[in-house]
């Protein structure tokens, strides 16, 4: 079996602080444009969050390519099994939702009938045909989707605290590399 390497390549960290940025960008921008009354601002905000989300999707489907290309470094052997399992459980599903989370958005825009497109310019197929019904049913997963993703980022965050603060190894360092320590 080949071994591990030592760090994530630089591609794959520039990944994954860009498609943070992302989600921390197109989530309270949703959230707060759900709560406005229609108005050219409010259809101006909806743009602006389906091109921040268009652009995590495509960042997402890069990662996941590189991911399955070039296998992350291997964990600390302080880690119990739980915790390595648990850790397995938390990027499936954060892997999942990064693409689910802005796909159901794309889903959704088709099915009610607003194609998306990409910063003014390029506009992007509609996925589905226009469907009422299930365009509320998009509406409904897509936000579900959105605070499922949300949640489980503050439970990843959390988790590479714990790590950096008390359990004292590198994970947090590789995804931060000018946290590495040379004595570790
Ligand atoms: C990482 C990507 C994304 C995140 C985190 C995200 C998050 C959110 C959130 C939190 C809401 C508010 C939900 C609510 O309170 O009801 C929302 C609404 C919305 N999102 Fe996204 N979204 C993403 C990608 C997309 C994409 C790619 C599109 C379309 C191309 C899209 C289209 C919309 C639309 C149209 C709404 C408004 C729904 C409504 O108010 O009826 N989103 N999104």
């Amino acid at each position: 079996m080949p071994t591990r390497p030592a760090a994530y390549t630089r591609t794959a960290v520039w990944l994954h602080w860009a498609i943070a940025l992302l989600i921390f960008a197109a989530f309270p921008l949703g959230v707060y444009m759900h709560g406005l009354a229609l108005s050219p601002n409010k259809l101006r905000l909806f743009n602006y969050h389906k091109w921040i989300g268009i652009t995590a999707l495509l960042l997402a489907v890069v990662r996941l390519a590189w991911r399955l290309i070039y296998r992350p470094p291997e964990l600390p052997p302080t880690m119990a099994p739980w915790e390595r399992s648990a850790a397995f459980a938390m990027h499936l599903f954060l892997y999942v939702l990064i693409v689910a989370a802005p796909l159901s958005g794309w889903l959704m825009s088709s099915a009610t009938g607003f194609q998306t497109v990409w910063f003014g310019v390029i506009p992007l197929p509609d996925l589905i045909g226009k469907d009422k019904e299930f365009g509320r049913f998009l509406v409904e997963l897509h936000r579900n989707l959105d605070y499922l993703l949300i949640a489980l980022v503050g439970l990843h965050i959390a988790a590479a605290l714990k790590h950096h603060f008390f359990t004292h190894d590198n994970i947090l360092a590789q995804m931060i590399p000018f946290l590495r320590r040379s004595d570790r």
